[in-house]
C-alpha cells in the first residue's frame, strides 16, 4: 500500500514557495534530462531548493539539479523545475507529481513538459525536437497510475478526461513558431516507462507497433496529473538517441546528456515563442 500524497502535503510545499515569491507564475515548465540550461536564463529568479522545501523528494540523476526557479522569461512570470523527479528513484508516483500538485495549487493554469527520449520513428535522428501529440500510459496500464488513492476532489474528478492530454492550440502555436524559427519540429506519441534500464528490442518493436514514437523515462504521470487539474499542457521531447530496434548500438545516459546541447537551443527557441505567444 502506497501512501498518498495529501492535500495538506501539497499546500505546506505551496505556502512553502508563496512566502518567498512576489509574483504570480501562470507557467509551470519542466526541464529534462541535459535541458536544465534554461533555467539560467530566467530573469528576476527567486531559486528555491527542493531540500529546502517540507516533504518534498529530490532529484538524484546526474544531469538534473533540484530546484525551482520562479522569474520571467519572455516577460511571462513563470516556475521553473530546474530537475525532476522520476519513478526509478524509488519514489511514488505521488512524490513525482507532487510538483504538479503545487503548481496547481499556486494557481498556475499551464504547464510546459520537456523530455529526452529515445526515437522510436524510424525517420527520427539525435537532436531532433518532437511535438508531443498524445501520449501511452504505459505504467499506468501497468497499476501506476498517479490519481491512485483517494481523489483530491478540490483539484479535479475522480475520473478525468484523457482524450486531449496535450493541448491542440499549444501545439499549434509551437508548429508555428518551429516554422518560423526554421527548426525541423517532429511530431507524435510519447510513451512513458518507469526505468531506469533502457529498453531492449523486443520492448522497442512492440512500442512501435503499439503506435509510439518516442520512449522515455517521465512526462506521463505529470501530465495525468496537470490533466486532472485542467491544466494546458505542451510537451516537447528532445530525441536524444535512436531506438536500438535490431539490437545493434548501445543506449547510455552519457548520449542523453550530450544530445542535449543540440536540443536545448531548439527547444528554448519554441518555449520563448510560445511564452511570447500565450
Ligand atoms: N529510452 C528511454 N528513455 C530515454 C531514452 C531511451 O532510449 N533516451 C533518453 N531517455
Amino acid at each position: 500500500m502506497q501512501n498518498f500524497i495529501t492535500i495538506e502535503q501539497i499546500d505546506s510545499v505551496t505556502q512553502a514557495i508563496k512566502k518567498q515569491i512576489s509574483i504570480q507564475p501562470v507557467v509551470g515548465i519542466i526541464l529534462g534530462s541535459g535541458l536544465n540550461d534554461l533555467a539560467d536564463s530566467v530573469q528576476k529568479a527567486v531559486r528555491i531548493s527542493y531540500s529546502d522545501l517540507p516533504n518534498f523528494p529530490v532529484s538524484t540523476v546526474h544531469g538534473h539539479a533540484g530546484c525551482f526557479v520562479i522569474g520571467e522569461l519572455e516577460g511571462k512570470p513563470v516556475l521553473v523545475m530546474q530537475g525532476r523527479i522520476h519513478y526509478y528513484e524509488g519514489y511514488t508516483m505521488g512524490q513525482v507529481t507532487l510538483p504538479v500538485r503545487v503548481m496547481q495549487r499556486l494557481g498556475i493554469p499551464n504547464l510546459i513538459v520537456t523530455n529526452a527520449a529515445g526515437g522510436v520513428h524510424p525517420d527520427f535522428e539525435p537532436g531532433d525536437v518532437m511535438l508531443i501529440t498524445d501520449q501511452l500510459n504505459l505504467m499506468g496500464m501497468s497499476g501506476l497510475n498517479p490519481l491512485m488513492g483517494p481523489n483530491l476532489d478540490e483539484i479535479g474528478t475522480r475520473f478525468p478526461d484523457m482524450s486531449r492530454p496535450y493541448d491542440p492550440q499549444y501545439c499549434d502555436l509551437a508548429r508555428n513558431i518551429a516554422k518560423e524559427n526554421k527548426i525541423t519540429l517532429r511530431e507524435g506519441v510519447y510513451a512513458g516507462l518507469s526505468g531506469p534500464s533502457f529498453e531492449s528490442p523486443a520492448d522497442l518493436r512492440f512500442l512501435r507497433l503499439a503506435g509510439a514514437d518516442a520512449v522515455g523515462m517521465s512526462t506521463v504521470p505529470e501530465v495525468i496529473i496537470a490533466r486532472h487539474g485542467n491544466m494546458r499542457v505542451l510537451g516537447l521531447s528532445g530525441v536524444s538517441n535512436k531506438a536500438n530496434l535490431d539490437g545493434t548500438t548501445v543506449t547510455t545516459h552519457e548520449e542523453v546528456i550530450e544530445a542535449g546541447k543540440v536540443i536545448t537551443p531548439k527547444v528554448e527557441k519554441i518555449i520563448r515563442g510560445v511564452l511570447r505567444g500565450l
